[in-house]
């Protein structure tokens, strides 16, 4: 199995837009040592031609024109992209959509609750209709597997995670299993195994087992600790609130990721407050040491 990383930053990038935390001042004054990063995706592959894209980012176009694969030429109008799946509802994560309607229809996965988030609070499936087909809804139960007929030698399950639907959605408020994923996806013919979790939070046994079935884990990296927002003064959310689990500190996502000695660990999903993105800080030396990396855009892994 192919992975490409197309974006590792979280809902904003980095540097972002309107930002002058340390980070992005240090990335734009250039005393930072630091890549500039494009908004949470991957694309997947069995094959290198056909790819499944996991979340279609703001950043989309950026991100399929550093990619070759994805501009290839078979036809006038070609892409590579064949199926998208979304692992939740969130801006980050689903605004690419508008962005690829020249190639509608296309096949989207996703569950009940995002299908209902997008049908209303954001309601990309009614807008896109009006485009050649639009999106064709195929739905992710929670229980059991699925293939994507483009990549039939990828197998994925996914694992309905504890977490919050987003300000737009109609339950808000009242959180359901389905809202946010994570992806065991297994290519059948290699064996090799990733897991998938953008947004991670909170961990349970079940959790934990389907982790350790991976070979690589693909991980929530967003804060460094939970209250950073506060922290470098430009918010107020911590990430628990967020359904984000820092990675310092007790508890912390790399103590959990101490526990998988075996597997190939990537942090993705980095805020742009996070000490990690400067190459020269404690913080990502610290990370490094821990038998974890950083992802970047750009970066491929092969299962
Ligand atoms: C998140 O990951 O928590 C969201 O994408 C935050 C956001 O973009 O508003
Ligand atoms: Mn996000
Ligand atoms: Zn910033």
């Amino acid at each position: 199995m192919y992975v490409q990383i197309l974006g590792s930053a979280a809902g904003g990038g980095f540097p972002q837009w309107n930002c002058n935390c340390a980070n992005c001042t240090g990335f734009r004054d250039g005393s930072l040592k630091a890549k500039a990063r494009t908004q949470s995706s991957i694309a997947l592959s069995d094959d290198g031609e056909h790819w499944i894209l996991c979340n279609a980012s703001p950043d989309i176009r950026a991100q399929l024109q550093g990619f070759a694969p994805m501009q290839p030429a078979r036809a006038l109008r070609d892409t590579g992209i064949d199926a998208i799946v979304l692992l939740d509802s969130q801006i980050d994560h689903t605004t690419g959509l508008l962005s690829l309607r020249e190639g509608c229809p296309h096949q989207v996965w996703c569950t009940d609750m995002v299908h209902q988030d997008l049908s209303t609070g954001f309601p990309l499936f009614n807008m896109l209709s009006h485009w050649n087909g639009g999106l064709v809804w195929n739905r992710i139960a929670l229980e059991g597997s699925f293939v994507i007929p483009a990549c039939p030698n990828l197998r994925f399950t996914p694992f309905p995670l504890r977490s919050a639907a987003p300000p737009y959605s109609p339950h808000r408020f009242d959180p359901h299993p389905g809202d946010n994923l994570g992806l065991l996806v297994q290519d059948t013919r290699t064996g090799g195994t990733l897991f998938y979790a953008p947004g991670l939070g909170q961990f349970d046994d079940a959790l934990l087992d389907m982790m350790g079935s991976a070979d690589c884990l693909l991980v929530d990296g967003t804060l460094w600790t939970d209250d950073e927002m506060q922290r470098r003064g430009v918010g107020t959310r911590t990430g628990t609130e967020m359904g984000h689990l820092a990675q310092h500190g007790p508890g912390g996502m790399l103590e959990v990721l101490e526990g998988f000695p075996r597997q190939r660990k990537v942090l993705i999903h980095i805020n742009n407050t996070n000490p990690i993105l400067d190459e020269e800080s404690a913080e990502h030396a610290e990370v490094l040491r821990r038998g974890v990396e950083v992802a970047f855009d750009g970066m491929s892994l092969e299962l």
